[in-house]
């Protein structure tokens, strides 16, 4: 029995196997709503045979994107989209659906990856970045806006009122962006967080407002449904956030109430050299997951079925999270399952492309044809 496509328990939801779509940006939304692109996409990656997705990176604010293509949930414009991605993907799959909900702090007005990714300049319709402390991202990034606490509650209000929507949009979960130098991580990471309030300083000072926009997030999204975090496991930078920090970052998640990390890394510094390589983050979350107990996904360059198996096996992770490979290859999990010999889910209408039903007359008896 392949330990890949054992069901999982997360909250009150069971993911049919350990392979989960990670959270992508598309870039390819209007005014933060989602588009037919998503449609394609996500309907894609929902018949894929993975049992949970996570909608991209989506704004809680308008200036909390990355690039003006990026999704938000903070109108009622792009609650709607939202809604009709849920009903499409419903209707095409059982996975357990959730979004990604973020801010992209100091890295927000951004040109998306194929034109550039640098800063938006003025007259291309940059605005004002907020973040924990007035340190641009790099040499040639404009200097954010260090939040008042006043901004911080404004913000605050955000997430939550982002979680709402989520909730009634049809969301499972909700994953709260806390790497990838965004909003969070900036909070997180003594590189980027240099204030002198309770809100920097000490490890605690700086999980401190993360926490506590959690905490509120986790109080008016349903009991039903779960929250999850995407953390990092490390800066990759000297002076920067470490896999120490994760694990106790990890555990005060846990007791704020999610059900899940998915331990990433990196983001907060350009010039960070990231040792790139097959399960490079693993390690990271071996760690969190043996150390707090909280269910743990782990995300980079996993690639081989059964590489993601042998994560599995050694107890390293508890799920597995996907991201370029299904790009790449949007069927990887059927062909994981053929590979370990397993069973994924196909739509009824693909049902026949699986090897099992290749054989003369598996199919529909003599209307095999
Ligand atoms: C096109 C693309 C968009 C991404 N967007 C997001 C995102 O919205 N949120 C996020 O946490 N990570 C995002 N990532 C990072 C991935 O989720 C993942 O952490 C990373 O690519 C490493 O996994 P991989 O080696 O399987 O690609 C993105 C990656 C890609 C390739």
């Amino acid at each position: 029995m392949s330990k890949l496509f054992e069901p999982l328990r997360i909250g009150n939801f069971t993911l049919s196997n350990r392979i989960t779509v990670a959270p992508m940006c598309q870039y390819s939304a209007v005014d933060g709503s989602m588009t037919d692109w998503h449609i394609m996409h996500l309907g894609s990656m929902a018949t894929s045979g993975a049992s949970m997705l996570v909608i991209e990176a989506a704004g809680v604010v308008p200036e909390g994107r990355i690039t003006p293509q990026c999704v938000g949930l903070y109108s009622d414009a792009n609650e709607e989209a939202l809604t009709r991605v849920t009903k499409f993907v419903r209707g095409v799959s059982p996975i357990v659906l959730g979004i990604q909900l973020a801010h992209a702090g100091r890295k927000a007005s951004s040109h998306r990856p194929w034109n550039g990714r640098g800063p938006l300049k003025p007259n291309e319709g940059a605005w004002q970045c907020e973040a924990p402390s007035a340190i641009a991202l790099d040499n040639d990034w404009p200097v954010p806006h260090a939040m008042t606490r006043a901004d911080m509650d404004r913000a605050k209000a955000a997430w939550v009122f982002a979680a709402k929507r989520a909730a009634r949009a049809g969301m499972d979960f909700v994953e709260v962006h806390s790497t990838h130098g965004y909003l969070f991580s900036e909070f997180l990471s003594p590189l980027s967080n240099q204030r002198t309030d309770d809100y920097g300083g000490s490890l605690q000072n700086r999980m401190r407002w993360p926490l506590e926009v959690f905490r509120a997030m986790r109080e008016v999204f349903p009991a039903d449904k779960f929250m999850g975090a995407k953390i990092s496991g490390s800066d990759f930078y000297d002076g920067g956030w470490t896999p120490d920090d994760a694990v106790v970052y990890a555990g005060e998640l846990k007791k704020a109430g999610a059900a899940y990390v998915t331990v990433s890394g990196g983001g907060v510094r350009l010039d960070a050299k990231v040792p790139i390589g097959p399960g490079y983050q693993v390690p990271f979350a071996e760690r969190v997951k043996r150390e707090t107990g909280i269910c743990a996904g782990a995300v980079g360059l996993i690639t081989d079925p059964q590489q993601a198996e042998d994560i599995l096996v050694k107890g390293q992770a508890d799920f597995i999270s996907l991201a370029r490979v299904l790009l790449f290859n949007p069927r990887w999990p059927q062909h994981a399952a053929v590979t370990l010999g397993a069973d994924a889910f196909y739509p009824p209408q693909y049902e026949r492309g699986g090897p099992k039903l290749w054989a003369p007359g598996k199919t529909f008896g003599k209307w095999a044809a």
